[in-house]
């Protein structure tokens, strides 16, 4: 999830680095590529995937549903994608059991903004529904990936689920594992990644995620320990020994791959096809092309970042839809779509009424590219500020009341 952005770009075997020759993006879980200024083309990438758009009537039908006003990422389409959300808007409706489950790849101790998107929705969701959470730390898919000693990538593990545990979940409701430690204490978990491994062919998981032969056989066999997580009975600490109870999981567009295996599976394992909501990537600072990374300090704003280079970065480095004089920037106007700023603000500014009065004005012109940077730092700075406050009060025991396997109390 990247994110759960993955750290996409980071994670890219160079060697491999896919081209984009001005026609199609380029999509999977560990590359995202974009064609154009404006970034990804979604609604090919929907189409391309076989999801299915989030409209308002869906957007209405959760409203009603849950009794709750939408989120302002669901409202502006931040996650604008979905399979079978119906289906769990039914069993809510039904008072129906039903589990979260999300998930982050370890691949650095610097999280940046772009992380925090899916974990901020997930977090409503849960508060909407009152349902059970599991979170998975792949610190064994970063191993594989990337150039990191699986000590390395354990400690990164426990240090992402601080930054997670920060944004306030609910310890009753919330179970968070990493691969490394979890797997090993929980045969039910490991039956279900070899029931998935019977069930997927070589040839299914190349073409899906484009492995070749020379890869090494882990990441081969890895898609079904992000899939394991979808069956509850990989839970029976959780579910007992129910292997029917859906789940619904909120990820980034690039995991889609991954859950299409699993939906595909799903059936023949007698457990249901896990639901999904899907989010638009978090741009780079730099533009829309591509979604940030960790590994390149300037592409991201980091949750460790100080007030004062948070303000540096925005202001040299946020793309400008802005033209490029005054007098001219008057005349014609901002471009919003393409402007960082503004996406950003989408992304974290709450207030509508606000936001549609930036959009108003920098398209006039009447606001400049400085005016709506100084509108983004001062939203960002307390963010970031009060996410360092919140992380610091983490403690060791903390994450491990998270991450030690237990009972959930929600009406299970
Ligand atoms: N592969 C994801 C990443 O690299 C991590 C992940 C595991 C995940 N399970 C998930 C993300 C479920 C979203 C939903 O970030």
């Amino acid at each position: 999830m990247t994110e759960t952005l993955a750290d996409t770009m980071e994670a890219l075997d160079l060697t491999k680095k896919p081209t984009v020759d001005g026609e199609e993006d380029f999509v999977d879980p560990w590359n995202v590529v974009g064609s154009s200024v404006k970034g990804i083309d979604y609604e090919k990438l929907i189409k391309r995937f076989g999801c299915t758009r989030i409209d308002s009537a869906l957007i209405e039908r959760f409203e009603k549903v849950t009794g709750k006003p939408a989120h302002h990422l669901l409202k502006r389409g931040v996650f604008f994608s979905h399979r079978d959300l119906h289906t769990i808007l039914t069993l809510h409706e039904q008072g129906k059991p039903f589990y979260l489950y999300t998930g982050r790849g370890p691949s650095s101790s610097s999280i940046h903004m772009g992380h925090l998107i899916p974990f901020v929705f997930t977090k409503y969701l849960q508060e909407v529904f009152n349902v059970p959470l599991v979170i998975q730390l792949t610190d064994d898919e970063k191993y594989l990936w990337k150039d990191l000693t699986l000590e390395e990538t354990q400690k990164l593990a426990v240090e992402n689920a601080k930054d997670i545990i920060a944004l306030g979940f609910d310890v009753e409701k919330t179970f968070i594992f990493s691969d490394f430690t979890f797997i090993g204490q929980c045969p039910e978990f490991y039956q279900n990644m070899i029931r998935i491994q019977k069930r997927v062919t070589v040839n299914q998981i190349k073409g899906n995620f484009g492995f070749g032969d020379s890869d090494c056989i882990g990441k081969i066999s890895f898609p079904a320990t992000q899939a394991a997580p979808a069956f509850s009975n990989s839970f029976p600490f959780i579910f007992g020994n129910r292997k029917d109870i859906p789940c619904l999981i909120p990820c980034a567009i690039d995991q889609d791959t991954y859950f299409r295996m699993t939906r595909d599976v799903a059936p023949r394992l007698g457990c249901p096809k896990p639901a999904l909501i899907h989010s638009t990537f978090f741009p780079a600072l730099q533009g829309a092309q591509t979604k940030m990374s960790a590994s390149d300090a300037n592409s991201s704003i980091f949750l460790t970042d100080t007030p004062k280079a948070l303000k540096t970065k925005v202001n040299k480095y946020a793309f400008s839809g802005g033209q490029t004089s005054v007098e001219e920037h008057r005349r014609l106007g901002g471009n919003c779509e393409v402007d960082i700023s503004y996406k950003y603000l989408t992304f974290f500014l709450e207030d509508d009424a606000r936001l549609e009065k930036i959009r108003e004005d920098y398209t006039s012109g009447a606001m400049l590219t400085g005016e709506i940077k100084a509108e983004l730092i001062a939203v960002l700075t307390p963010i970031v500020t009060s996410h360092q406050e919140s992380r610091k009060k983490i403690t060791d025991e903390i994450v491990k009341q998270f991450m030690t396997p237990r009972p959930m109390k929600c009406g299970l």
